[in-house]
């Protein structure tokens, strides 16, 4: 049995947590959703056009900018790239994405509203969300039918860009405080033709609040209705870091919850968790333990709550 197989059945095992998810699913917990919209209406000014006249087109009057992601220095990083899926890395990350994929288009067991949107979260800073959530997005992007959009939404330690190294970019904050700004002025085409980025853009002073604002609740509607057909990852900030990251998993249909293994307390994982209260799907990446399967340094795991483990491909 794998390491993988072992931590499934570990997990799939009555273990505090689980009763706690269990809790979790039929808490209603009104206080984690309560919105900062008024504070950010305030704070940011805001230019003429209504949010909600913008459209998302990539196309219209401009040309999404290119950006080459360099692969040697990805894979020395120790990450999935397009040249090498065979590696170990991307075997697991194979596993992980199955399941995921699965709920997107309503293929898994559980059928849930924005499936396609999913949000890459974790209790604490440091757990690996970046590093997950620009692996899942590049392993599903690598196959052939399926295209990703990664939004870098953990706009107070964005670090999408800095792990892709691509630089400072307009992106995500520079949409929601500025009208004029679309979607196609900012999102990034990638030299894998499936896989598209919005950076987390411009700092501002508010811009975790933004993420709970109604421009930011009618952008995520927006991408669930347009590009149903694609897969949408958001690199979030930690859950108990902000309540706005409770807000936004609101608007998402698939929550991936990284947790670091053999770090993360399991308390920080409930409060985590309790602060989650919609219908979303919530799986786990049990991260960084020690020991891969091929001996390597990390090994990942995935697991659901409640529902069926998928197996890889
Ligand atoms: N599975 C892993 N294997 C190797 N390094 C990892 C792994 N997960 C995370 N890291 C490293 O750990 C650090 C924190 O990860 P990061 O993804 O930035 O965390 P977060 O986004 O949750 O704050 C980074 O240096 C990252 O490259
Ligand atoms: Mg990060």
């Amino acid at each position: 049995m794998s390491i993988i197989e072992k931590a499934i059945e570990k997990m799939n095992k009555k273990s505090t947590v689980e009763a706690s998810v269990e809790k979790h699913l039929s808490a209603s917990r009104p206080e984690a959703t309560a919105p900062r919209q008024s504070q950010v209406k305030e704070q940011v000014s805001r230019q003429a056009t209504p949010a909600h006249e913008r459209t998302l087109t990539e196309t219209k009057n401009t040309v999404a900018k290119s950006i080459k992601l360099d692969f040697n220095i990805l894979r020395n990083a120790g990450m999935v790239v397009p040249d090498n899926t065979r590696s170990r890395i991307a075997d697991e990350y194979r596993l992980i994405k199955r399941p995921l994929i699965m709920n997107a288009f309503a293929q898994g067991a559980t059928i849930v509203e924005h499936a396609n949107m999913i949000m890459v979260t974790s209790s604490v800073p440091g757990e690996g969300k970046t590093f997950s959530a620009v692996n899942l997005a590049m392993s599903i992007a690598l196959e052939r039918d399926k295209h990703v959009l990664l939004v870098d939404a953990d706009v107070a330690r964005p670090s999408v860009s800095k792990l892709l190294h691509l630089g400072k970019n307009p992106g995500l904050i520079d949409m929601l405080v500025d009208d004029n700004v679309e979607f196609g002025d900012v999102v990034l085409k990638t030299n894998v033709p499936n896989l598209s980025i919005l950076p987390s853009g411009k700092t501002h002073p508010h811009s975790t609040e933004l993420l709970s604002s109604n421009e930011m609740a009618r952008l995520t509607d927006e991408l669930s209705r347009r590009y149903s057909d694609r897969i949408v990852i958001f690199d979030s900030p930690p859950l108990l870091a902000t309540t706005e990251a409770g807000v936004l998993a609101n608007h998402m249909g698939q929550v991936v919850m990284v947790v670091e293994s053999g770090k993360t307390q399991q308390k920080l994982v409930k409060e985590a968790l309790s602060r989650l209260n919609g219908p979303e799907i919530i799986g786990f990446i049990l991260n960084k333990t020690i020991g891969g399967v091929m001996g390597g340094e990390y090994d990942y795991s995935y697991g659901y709550y409640g529902g069926g483990y998928a197996s890889g491909e």
